[in-house]
C-alpha cells in the first residue's frame, strides 16, 4: 500500500516529544513489511538542511481562502538503511521560526492558519509527486483538518480511493480555534456542524478527524478504553463513543536501532543484558556529571520529561525533600516546562547538591545518559497515552516506577507477577509514589537478585515495532475497505 504519514514533529529531525519518536520509527517497520511509505512535516526554522537534501525544482501551490501560497518542498530520507522518502514543506511566513507550537509568551497566534496551510500543502504535495497514497495517516490535533479535506474537496476524482487514519497521541490538545479561520481552509460550512468540527461554537480540529477519518487509532489499548469515559474524554469522550466502532488502541514499540544499549554512541559506554559493566561506568559519569556522591551502591531515581500537570511530576517534586534526606538514594531530572516544576527541582538540587541533580532544558544526549545511568526510572503520570520513556528505560536496564495509567499500563509488568518489569501504584497522590519508591528502595539494598531479574524482564522485553506494524496494516485495510466501499 502507499501510506503518507503526516506530521507536524519527525525524529531524529525535530523533536518535542513521544510523537516525533513514532513518526521516526513507525514508517520503518512498515516499509520493511513492504508498503510503499512517505512522510511529510514542515521545514521548521530548528531544522538544518542536510547536504544531501534536495529541493524540488517545481513549486508547490498550496490553495486558501486567501488565493494560492507559493511554497516548496526538500526531499530526503528518514534514514540512510530504510531509505523512506521524507519531506519537508518550506514556507518561511509559517514555519521558519525555532519553535513548533508555542513561543516565548505561549502558542503562536496563527497556529490555525499555519497547520492548516501545512494539511492542504500535504495533499497538494502529492500532485507535484505524482504519487496519491491509499492511506494518509496523521497525527494529532495539527493534522486534524486532513480527514475532513479528504471527505470534502479531495471526496473524488484522483483521491476517491484514499482513506484516512487518524492517530491520537494525546487528547489534551485538540486544536481550538475561531471559526474565522474557515473561510482561509475553503471547507464547505456543513463541515461545522455538531457532528463534525463544531463545539461549543468553535473549531475543534480533533473532533473533527474523530469524525471524518476512516478509522481511529490511539497509543495504547488502556488508553483507547479510557478516552471513552467523562473522566479521560476531555469532552471528547462522547464523540469517541460514538465512532467506537472505528477506534483501536495500538502499542507504540520503540526505535531498537536509535535506543540501543550495546551500540548507542551517546552513553559514553555500552552494555548488554549480558554484560552489565558499561552501566555502571554510564552511571559513574551521571553522579560526575551532576557532582553527586559518586557512589555505585547508591541507586539513582532517573527522570527525563516534559514538566506537565500530565507527567505528575508535581507528585515527585513534593516528595523530593523526603528522598533527599533518606540518605539512601539520588535523583537525577531532565526536563523543561512549568516554570514553577523547574524551579521547585532547581531548587532541590540547590538544597541537596550531594544527591539531587536537576538540568532544565531539552537535550537528547543527556536523555540516554540519565536513561542509562539510572537504577530507577520515574513516570508518575496522571494520564499517559503511551509513554516511550518507561520503555526506554526498560530496554536500558533502569527499572520503571509508574503510575497504572494509559500505556504504563500497558508496557510495566508490576512486582510481584510473572516477566515483572517494575513497580506500579493507583492513584495519583505523593504518598503512593513514595511508598512505590521505598519500595524500590529496599529490594535494591536487600534483594539484588529481584533487582536484576527485574533489570533482565526489562531489558529483554519484546519492544520491536514490527508487532504493532502488522496491526496498523490490518487498519489500513480496513479504512480503504470503507473508503471505498
Ligand atoms: P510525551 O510524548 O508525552 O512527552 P513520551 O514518553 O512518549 O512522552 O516521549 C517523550 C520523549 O521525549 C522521549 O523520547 C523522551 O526521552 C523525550 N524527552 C522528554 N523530555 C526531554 C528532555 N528534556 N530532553 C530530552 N529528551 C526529552
Ligand atoms: C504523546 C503521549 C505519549 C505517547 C506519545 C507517542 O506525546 O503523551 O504518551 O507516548 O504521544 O505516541
Amino acid at each position: 500500500m502507499k501510506i503518507l504519514f503526516v506530521s507536524p514533529e519527525v525524529a531524529p529531525f525535530v523533536k518535542e516529544g513521544g510523537l516525533a519518536d513514532v513518526v521516526g520509527a513507525l514508517p520503518k517497520a512498515l516499509a520493511a513489511a513492504g508498503h510503499d511509505v512517505r512522510v511529510i512535516c514542515p521545514r521548521h526554522g530548528s531544522l538544518r538542511v542536510g547536504t544531501e537534501w534536495k529541493r524540488r525544482e517545481e513549486v508547490l501551490y498550496v490553495p486558501t481562502g486567501e488565493g494560492t501560497q507559493f511554497a516548496s518542498l526538500w526531499e530526503t530520507v528518514l534514514d540512510d538503511e530504510a531509505k523512506v522518502p521524507l519531506y519537508f514543506v518550506e514556507y518561511e511566513e509559517y514555519f521558519s521560526r525555532g519553535e513548533i507550537y508555542h513561543g516565548p509568551w505561549g502558542a503562536h497566534g496563527d497556529n490555525d492558519r499555519r497547520f492548516a496551510f501545512f494539511s492542504r500543502a500535504a495533499l497538494e504535495s502529492c500532485h507535484l509527486l505524482d504519487w496519491i497514497p491509499d492511506v494518509v495517516h496523521c497525527h494529532d490535533w495539527t493534522t486534524g483538518l486532513v480527514p475532513v479535506y479528504l471527505n470534502t474537496l479531495y471526496r473524488f476524482g484522483p483521491w476517491s480511493g484514499t482513506a484516512s487514519v487518524y492517530t491520537i497521541h494525546n487528547l489534551e490538545h485538540q486544536g481550538n480555534f475561531s471559526p474565522e479561520i474557515m473561510q482561509f481552509t475553503q471547507l464547505p460550512n456543513w463541515v461545522f456542524q455538531e457532528s463534525g468540527l463544531e463545539s461549543m461554537g468553535r473549531m475543534n480540529w480533533m473532533k473533527g478527524a474523530i469524525y471524518h477519518a476512516n478509522k481511529i487509532t490511539t497509543v495504547s489499548p488502556t488508553y483507547a478504553e479510557e478516552i471513552r469515559t467523562p473522566s479521560g474524554g476531555f469532552g471528547l469522550d462522547h464523540a469517541l463513543r460514538f465512532k467506537g466502532g472505528d477506534l483501536l488502541g495500538i502499542l507504540n514499540g520503540i526505535d531498537l536501532d536509535a535506543w540501543a544499549p550495546q551500540t548507542d554512541p551517546l552513553l559514553g559506554a555500552n552494555f548488554s543484558s549480558s554484560d552489565l559493566t558499561g552501566k555502571s561506568t554510564v552511571k559513574a559519569e551521571l553522579q560526575r556529571k551532576f557532582g553527586l556522591a559518586e557512589n555505585p551502591h547508591m541507586p539513582i531515581f532517573g527522570v527525563v520529561s516534559r514538566l506537565f500537570h500530565q507527567k505528575g511530576l508535581d507528585l515527585l517534586a513534593s516528595v523530593v525533600e523526603r528522598m533527599a534526606t533518606s540518605g539512601r538514594m539520588q535523583l537525577v531530572v531532565l526536563g523543561s516546562g512549568e516554570q514553577w516544576e523547574e524551579e521547585s527541582f532547581s531548587q532541590a538540587a540547590a538544597r541537596h547538591p550531594e544527591s539531587v541533580g536537576t538540568y532544565i532544558g531539552f537535550n537528547e544526549a543527556l536523555a540516554h545518559k540519565v536513561i542509562g545511568g539510572s537504577d530507577f526510572f520515574v513516570m508518575p503520570s496522571r494520564f499517559e497515552p503511551c509513554g516511550l520513556g518507561q520503555q526506554y528505560a526498560m530496554r536500558y536496564g533502569s527499572i520503571p516506577i509508574v503510575r497504572r495509567t494509559g500505556g504504563l499500563a500497558d508496557t510495566v509488568v508490576p512486582v510481584g507477577e510473572e516477566n515483572a518489569t517494575g513497580f506500579l501504584f493507583n492513584e495519583p497522590h505523593p504518598h503512593e509514589l513514595l511508598d512505590r519508591i521505598f519500595e524500590a528502595v529496599s529490594i535494591w539494598e536487600y534483594a539484588p537478585d529481584e533487582v536484576h531479574r527485574l533489570r533482565m524482564n526489562g531489558m529483554n522485553r519484546d519492544a520491536s515495532w514490527e508487532r504493532s506494524a502488522r496491526e496498523y496494516s490490518q487498519v489500513y485495510e480496513w479504512a480503504v475497505q470503507a473508503r471505498r466501499g
